[in-house]
């Protein structure tokens, strides 16, 4: 067993860790407080190769691994968690679904496009009677001559107004339940498609959220993804996937927290010494680093079984299961040890606090997770 990274795995981590000090650490408060986008920043993340890490270099992308990507998304969710969501969807849900299971023409047309960062993605799953429960999908895509007809509403969509294309899943036939579902690429600009407004979030602040309409959007048969009815698989097969770069970038506000924490805890004096020699504090630090080696070891375990085309549905679940639980705790801990400093925004700690919250929550909340182990535990799925 080699616990070490490669040379060329190292040299991407740097380089995230690089970019994410340099480009987005400066204006990341301001950009939390007004909901900003880093657009600027989401650009030379695409010119960099981040925005489609994995993707072949024949369709423009980095040709890269999973392990790769991980290790660039805990680097960039240290500092901005706003960008590594868009750098999440792009990557994991709308680029690794588009190659795996797009046509030749829908990557020729679509996925050089994404894997470059000259366009933008949306995974669209979730609706307002669809979230967890995602078989129960509302909105239609009922077929006719040479298009099917999408009606129906979206909510939550990350890179709501920003994306250029959107995957979206939708019932074709009512009858055969989760088994009618499909999945389509749809494009921004065509006639009866509106983005709603943007929603005004507890976190990730900077990362676009908002529901999407759909009355009577022509969508060419051409853009339906893999054979009919097989949507939902699709969604649950790329969402495996996603799950492992957002425990990933779980990680990222974990470690980025617990590395704030560390450096307070060495400068700041109370009763004539650094407050890191209290044990107290001391040994709030060791729990932090314990917990967040064992949401790394996690998270490369999964990276590495879907690396090696192992089944990865658990290990990823897992992963994000812990991970998100570690964010959550991490960033508490990391404000009670800034003390009052870690309840003001120049400390960065209440906005990782904030951030952590959303990954126990989107690509399957964390009782989905359980539910999606415990099946495979028991043996019921
Ligand atoms: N791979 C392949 N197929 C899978 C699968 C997987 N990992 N998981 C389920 N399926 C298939 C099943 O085999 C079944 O197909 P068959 O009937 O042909 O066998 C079909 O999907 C239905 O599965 P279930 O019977 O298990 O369905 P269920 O109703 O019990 O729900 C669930 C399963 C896991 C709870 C699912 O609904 C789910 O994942 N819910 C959470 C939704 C979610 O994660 N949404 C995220 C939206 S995207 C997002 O959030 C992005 C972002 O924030 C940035
Ligand atoms: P519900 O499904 O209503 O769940 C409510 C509560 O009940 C949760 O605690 C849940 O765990 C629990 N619960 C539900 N069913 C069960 C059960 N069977 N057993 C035990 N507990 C259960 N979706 C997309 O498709 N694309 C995106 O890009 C996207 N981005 C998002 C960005 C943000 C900021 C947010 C907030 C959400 C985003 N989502 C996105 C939606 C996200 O995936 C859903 O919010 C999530 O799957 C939960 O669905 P829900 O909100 O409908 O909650």
């Amino acid at each position: 067993m080699d616990f070490n990274l490669t040379e060329e795995h190292i040299m991407i981590r740097d380089a995230a860790r690089d970019f994410a000090r340099t480009e987005l650490l400066p204006g990341v408060i301001e950009r939390d407080n007004k909901q900003e986008f880093p657009k600027e920043q989401i650009k030379k993340m695409g010119e960099l190769g981040f925005l489609g890490m994995m993707v072949d270099p024949k369709y423009g992308g980095s040709g890269l691994d999973t392990i790769s990507y991980i290790l660039a998304m805990e680097e960039i969710s240290k500092i901005d968690a706003s960008a590594s969501v868009v750098m999440s969807v792009n990557n994991s849900l709308v680029c690794w679904g588009l190659e795996h299971f797009g046509n030749e023409e829908q990557k020729q047309k679509y996925l050089t496009k994404l894997a470059t960062g000259e366009s933008l993605g949306a995974f669209c799953l979730s609706e307002p009677e669809a979230g967890s429960d995602a078989t129960s999908q509302k909105t239609t895509a009922i077929e006719h001559d040479d298009y099917y007809l999408l009606n129906g509403t979206k909510n939550w969509i990350t890179n709501g107004s920003t994306a250029d294309f959107y995957l979206v899943i939708a019932q074709t036939h009512i009858e055969k339940e989760h088994k009618g579902i499909n999945a389509f690429i749809v494009e921004k600009n065509w006639d009866g498609f509106d983005i709603g407004p943007k929603e005004d979030k507890l976190g990730i602040r900077g990362s676009d959220t908002h529901s999407l309409q759909f009355n009577d959007v022509k969508v060419p048969k051409e853009n339906r993804i893999g054979p009919d009815g097989f949507g939902f698989k699709f969604a649950m097969k790329t969402l495996a996937g996603g799950r492992i770069g957002i425990a990933a970038q779980a990680l990222g506000i974990a470690s980025g927290a617990y590395e704030l924490a560390l450096k307070y805890s060495q400068e700041r004096k109370t009763f004539g010494t650094a407050i890191c020699n209290h044990q107290a504090i001391a040994f709030k630090l060791v729990d932090m680093a314990t917990q967040i080696e064992a949401a790394r070891h996690l998270c490369m375990k999964a990276a590495w079984e879907k690396d090696q085309n192992m089944d990865y549905t658990v290990s990823g679940a897992m992963a994000k299961l812990y991970a998100s639980q570690v964010a959550m705790d991490t960033t508490v801990e990391a404000v009670q040890i800034h003390g009052g400093n870690g309840f003001v925004k120049d400390y960065h700690v209440e906005r990782l606090m904030r951030d952590a919250k959303i990954t126990q929550i989107y690509e399957g909340t964390s009782e989905i997770q359980k539910i999606i182990i415990s099946r495979r535990l028991i043996g019921t799925k």
